[in-house]
């Protein structure tokens, strides 16, 4: 099996590395032998982060080992040659204050240590690409000496200055400067990494990282300022501010999207290349900007001391131009800045220390929608003609999986491969879905469980259907899938599924229909009472969606939806609403073509309405009664009624439609009153009047009396 050695698997980049490669199919070895306990005391320990890879990481294998030991490196080395198709080298002793302690224990482990690496996979796995993460303090203190102005809450590089625009590149020099025991060690480490790429030819890729961040960081005073500085703001500990003012610049960069830029080096890797690698001008903070955040994410004042001294060799303003990297890798795409960084740390510190605290994310929920325009077709070259479309089902809505389906088949040559998300559809019910489809070709079904991923994180929530969160976790039921399209089962398509597929996203997370012509009293209403600007939002019936992206979501859905339980009124939609709130592209409105609210819609854009039913693309029943199979007289009910009976579920819910039918009229009374010959109806504003010798007997709204049985249930009364 092909294997990714990792050293420092327990640490904060060596974990997500971990999961990540394992999650893309790989066997792990990990060697780590928690000597940042040692380095920063017990608290500061990453034993737990290996249980948990040895918990749940199937093909894991951990080695407890010092990365200065080489003979127990050979073993290793040597038990895996052959199948090694990477090498991660994250071990390190991370801190400048630790280093002068213990100068040679810095070298060892940092200098030596990464010898030792590069030499492991030259003997044993030559061709093995090799990925080192270096720091940007092999700069030493030569950043300080650049022009810098002092401002309110941050010291910035001046204007005029070529770094002011997008930061610092990989040619400063790394001569005749102060770096610090721990600088230097790591310059060692950095130029043996380039140099076994440039003089053997080895791939190896060095990235100079600025503060690295993320859900699993073990922060101490000495390493780690971001997660530090939430540990203290959160337990209410004093917190030290080393010099600078607190003004000194980091660029916070999240594992996520670090481990996303070796995935693209991995795959494409180049001989001894050094990448400055970090927030760069897109995520970068002064400690005062951090605090402020904070302070508002937790709603408190921060208990912070101001020193006077700052510490050897640290920088008074870092911003990393990351154009190098982002040259030779034009796909790889930044998915976090500092404000999300802050609100996940703040959300899983408050979590990890039992503290209700946390305020919320503060995601621009509420505030109306920023254009980002509609999305267009990809060029057609571009375009796949076969793709993932997700549905989510559970037995009682099968047969509406199956209308959905052969109507999508009806009007495509595309290959769809199909993913249901499911909660207990019987095998009876599989079998009909795809006998259903029968007659074509173009497709593939898989059934997927979504019970197991709702109901483990869900533990609270146990009157809910899984499926009404399924959307939350296509991103884990699909780990290979990059794009997918979902769709809600009540959906049938006139066009052809593809022009759909292939619009372009430009790089947001999803694409939704914006309803900018109804106001839902949803769950922003109760955010933002204040707020008198529109509470519109996006359906989510129709979504494109960039998994990469969804995914790093999934823990925000899972937090917001516990937080928000009681409030929520649209289930996961209101959810998605909050979280990419002007973080999506638009649909054209003819991709989600509501039946639901079409006299709103027909009213705010009547020609636009006249233009999508000349050419019908799909159409949506949205909304929980205006259902061809449960009236009479549902809008376009025809184009599903013809699908309907080209399934073998017809029969099923043709009777359907018959129960809600009467169960509705039954309620008024009206299914024996529609029957009587002498009964008169008569249309009034808004109302129907049932009169006998001219006397009113019973009056119903309009919208009753089209639900009523009024028509009978042949299918020539189908409209
Ligand atoms: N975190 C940052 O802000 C930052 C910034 C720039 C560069 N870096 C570099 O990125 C790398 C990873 O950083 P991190 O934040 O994940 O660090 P981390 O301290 O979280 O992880 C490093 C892991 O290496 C292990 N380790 C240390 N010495 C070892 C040894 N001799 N043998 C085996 N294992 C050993 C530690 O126990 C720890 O689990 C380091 O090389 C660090 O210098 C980190």
């Amino acid at each position: 099996m092909k294997t990714i050695i990792i050293s420092g698997a327990g640490g904060l980049i060596g974990g997500e590395a971990a999961k990540f490669w394992h999650e893309k199919g790989y066997n792990i070895v990990g060697i780590d032998n928690d000597m940042r306990a040692y380095f920063f005391g017990k608290e500061a320990s990453t034993g737990k982060n290996v249980d948990e890879h040895r918990k749940n990481l199937k093909n894991y294998q951990h080695f407890q080992t010092d990365i200065r030991d080489i003979a127990l490196l050979v073993r290793i080395f040597k038990e895996y040659s052959g199948e090694i198709a990477g090498v991660i080298h994250t071990a390190a002793q991370p801190s400048h204050d630790w280093a002068a302690r213990e100068p040679s224990t810095d070298f060892g482990v940092n200098a030596v240590g990464t010898l030792n690496m590069l030499e492991m996979t030259r003997l044993y796995a030559f061709d093995a690409p090799f990925i080192f993460t270096s720091t940007n303090k092999v700069y030493g203190d030569t950043p300080n000496s650049l022009p810098l102005v002092e401002l309110e809450t941050r010291w910035e590089i001046d204007k005029t200055h070529p770094y002011f625009e997008k930061g610092i590149d990989e040619t400063m020099s790394l001569d005749n400067s102060k770096h610090s025991i721990f600088g230097a060690s790591k310059v060692a480490a950095d130029i043996m990494v380039q140099e076994y790429g440039k003089y053997f030819g080895m791939k190896t890729g060095v990235f100079r990282g600025g503060c690295l961040t993320g859900p699993t960081h073990c922060g101490t005073e000495l390493h780690g300022f971001l997660a530090y500085l939430v540990h203290c703001a959160v337990a209410k500990k004093e917190y030290n501010i080393f010099g600078y003012k607190g003004k000194q610049v980091r660029d916070n960069i999240h594992s996520h999207d670090l481990i996303n830029a070796f995935w693209c080096f991995f795959n494409d890797p180049k001989e001894g290349e050094a990448y400055n690698m970090g927030g760069s001008r897109h995520s970068n903070i002064s400690m005062l900007e951090a605090i402020q955040k904070i302070e508002s994410l937790l709603d408190c004042k921060m208990n912070y001391t101001m020193l006077n001294d700052p510490r050897i060799g640290d920088h008074i303003w870092y911003v990393s131009d990351v154009t190098k990297f982002q040259r030779d890798y034009p796909m790889w795409k930044y998915e976090y800045d500092c404000g999300r960084i802050l609100e996940e740390m703040v959300a899983n510190e408050c979590e990890k220390q039992g503290n209700s605290g946390f305020k919320g994310y503060s995601f621009n929920a509420g505030r109306g929608k920023k254009d980002q325009g509609f999305a267009k077709p990809l060029p057609r070259e571009q375009w796949l003609d076969r793709f993932p479309v997700v549905l989510a089902s559970n037995d009682s809505y099968a047969s509406f999986v199956a209308t959905t389906l052969y109507s999508i088949l009806e009007n495509t040559e595309s290959f769809v491969e199909f993913y249901i998300l499911e909660d207990a559809i019987t095998s009876r019910n599989k079998k009909k879905i795809s006998e259903s489809l029968g007659k074509f070709k173009n497709w593939s079904i898989e059934y997927i469980d979504v019970s197991k991923y709702a109901i483990e994180r869900f533990p609270d929530i146990d009157n809910r259907s899984p499926v009404a969160f399924a959307r939350y976790f296509i991103g884990d039921a699909l780990p290979d899938k990059e794009k997918v399209l979902y769709l809600d089962c009540d959906i049938i398509f006139c066009g052809d599924i593809a022009e759909l597929y292939n619009l372009d996203m430009d790089n947001y997370p999803i694409a939704a229909l914006w309803e900018d012509f109804i106001e839902y009293a949803n769950i922003k209403k109760n955010l933002y009472p204040e707020y008198k600007g529109g509470y519109f939002s996006f359906n989510t019936g129709v979504l494109l969606m960039d998994l990469n992206k969804i995914k790093t979501y999934t823990k925000t859905f899972v937090e917001l939806t516990l937080r928000f339980q009681n409030l929520l009124k649209y289930s996961d939609q209101d959810v998605l609403n909050i979280v990419f709130d002007n973080n999506f592209k638009r649909l054209d409105y003819r991709y989600n073509f509501q039946i639901g609210n079409f006299n709103e819609f027909k009213k705010a854009y009547p020609n636009k309405a006249g233009e999508i039913m000349k050419n019908l693309f799909l159409v949506h029943w949205s909304g929980m009664e205006i259902k061809p199979w449960k009236q009479n007289r549902v809008l376009y009910g025809y184009l599903f009624w013809n699908v309907a009976a080209k399934t073998v579920f017809y029969k099923k819910i043709k009777s359907m439609r018959k129960k809600y039918i009467k169960k509705r009229t039954d309620k008024k009374g009206l299914y024996f009153l529609n029957r009587i010959p002498v009964i008169e109806k008569v249309r009034g504003e808004g109302f129907v009047s049932y009169k006998i010798f001219g006397i009113t007997i019973a009056k119903i709204t309009r919208q009753e009396y089209i639900w009523s049985d009024i028509y009978g249930y042949s299918d020539a009364n189908m409209y």
